[in-house]
């Protein structure tokens, strides 16, 4: 079955919760419990997800987050693709059509910046176009990628 990209909705958000968990470990469930749970009810820090899905099957995820999202900035976190599916392109089309509605929804075809939070090694970034990193929110660096129309 074809991989399709859509939006995760809030009846979804466990699945967004375990998937986010399975690909980054259990040390991360309390944030991913704040960022996919509460989070769909705080308009400050409403996430954008965006899921890849296998038929009804979530198997990949990316979040574009308000927290750190101002003027034509666009900010994305949670980036991952189930261990079963991985070396398949999904993440870098998850990555891409985040890029493509940030562009068209927000930037308005203007220059703009991606900020991705990076628990990864840059190699895998720097793969998909990003650089630094330049910037650090905690334990969390951060990479940028500058869109010019
Ligand atoms: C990192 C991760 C999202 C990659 O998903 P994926 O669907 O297998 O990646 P893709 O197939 O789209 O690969 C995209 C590009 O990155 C490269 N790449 C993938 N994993 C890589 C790694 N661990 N290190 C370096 N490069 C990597 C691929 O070779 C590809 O490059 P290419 O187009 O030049 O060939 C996935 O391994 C994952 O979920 N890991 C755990 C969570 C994580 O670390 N997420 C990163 C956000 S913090």
């Amino acid at each position: 079955m074809a991989i399709t990209i859509a939006p995760v909705l809030e009846d979804r958000r466990d699945d967004a919760i375990e998937l986010a968990v399975l690909c980054f470990g259990e040390d991360y469930r309390n944030a991913a419990i704040k960022d996919f749970g509460a989070a769909y009810k705080e308009a400050l820090y409403q996430p954008r997800t965006l899921g890849a899905w296998d038929g009804e099957k979530l198997i990949g995820l990316i979040q574009g987050m308000n927290a750190l999202t101002y003027g034509n900035v666009e900010c994305l976190a949670w980036l991952c693709v189930h261990p079963d599916y991985r070396g398949r392109d999904i993440a870098k089309t998850i990555l891409k059509a985040a890029e493509d509605r940030a562009i068209r929804d927000r930037f308005h075809d203007k220059p703009g910046s991606f900020i991705l939070s990076a628990d990864t090694g840059p190699a895998y970034y720097n793969a998909l176009g990003y650089e630094g990193s330049l910037m650090h929110h905690g334990d969390v660096a951060y990479m940028i990628k500058i869109y010019r129309p």
